[in-house]
C-alpha cells in the first residue's frame, strides 16, 4: 500500500520543483553601447537569459538600446546552482532586406552574479560593433 509519508514527500518535491522554493534568488546584468558601421545602433532588442542545459532558458529581462545605442539590463532568476546569464542581441545591421534578425550571444561571467533582488555589479560589454560577424552568430525570426 502507498504510504502517506511517500505521498507527502512526493508532493513536497513537486512543489519545490515548480515553485522555485528553496532555490536562491540571484541577479545579474550588463550594460554597453552597440554600433552599426560606427553609428549608434538604436532600438536594438537585447534580452537577458538564464541558460539552462536541460530545460528551456529562462528570460530574466529585455530592453532596447536608446538613440545613442546604449543599453542597460538586469534581472533575476532562481536556481539551485549558480545561474548562467547570457545576453542575446537581435539586430539587422548590414543584413540588407533578408528576413529575420542576426543574433549574437554573449556569456556573462559568474563574477557578475550575486544573490538577491538587485544586480550589484553589471558586466561592462563596452562598445560592440554589430557589422562584425561574431563566432556562434545565429539567425532568428521573432
Ligand atoms: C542613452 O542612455 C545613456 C545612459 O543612460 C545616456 O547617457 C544617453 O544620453 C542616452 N541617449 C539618449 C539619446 O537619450
Ligand atoms: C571570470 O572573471 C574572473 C575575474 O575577472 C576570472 O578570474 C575568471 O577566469 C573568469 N571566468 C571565466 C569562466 O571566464
Amino acid at each position: 500500500m502507498f504510504r502517506i509519508e511517500v505521498l507527502v514527500s512526493l508532493l513536497f518535491g513537486l512543489f519545490t520543483l515548480t515553485s522555485g522554493w528553496g532555490r536562491p534568488l540571484q541577479s545579474s546584468g550588463a550594460y554597453g553601447t552597440l554600433t552599426c558601421n560606427g553609428k549608434p545602433a538604436k532600438n536594438v532588442l537585447v534580452k537577458l537569459y538564464d541558460h539552462d542545459t536541460f530545460t528551456t532558458d529562462d528570460k530574466m529581462a529585455e530592453t532596447k538600446t536608446n538613440l545613442t545605442g546604449f543599453f542597460e539590463i538586469s534581472g533575476k532568476a532562481r536556481e539551485f546552482t549558480t545561474i548562467n546569464p547570457e545576453l542575446n542581441i537581435y539586430h539587422d545591421c548590414n543584413d540588407g532586406i533578408k528576413p529575420c534578425l542576426r543574433v549574437i550571444t554573449l556569456k556573462i561571467n559568474s563574477s557578475y552574479v550575486n544573490f538577491g533582488e538587485e544586480a550589484k555589479n553589471l558586466y561592462p560589454v563596452g562598445t560592440l560593433e554589430l557589422a562584425v560577424k561574431y563566432p556562434g552568430e545565429k539567425r532568428e525570426c521573432i
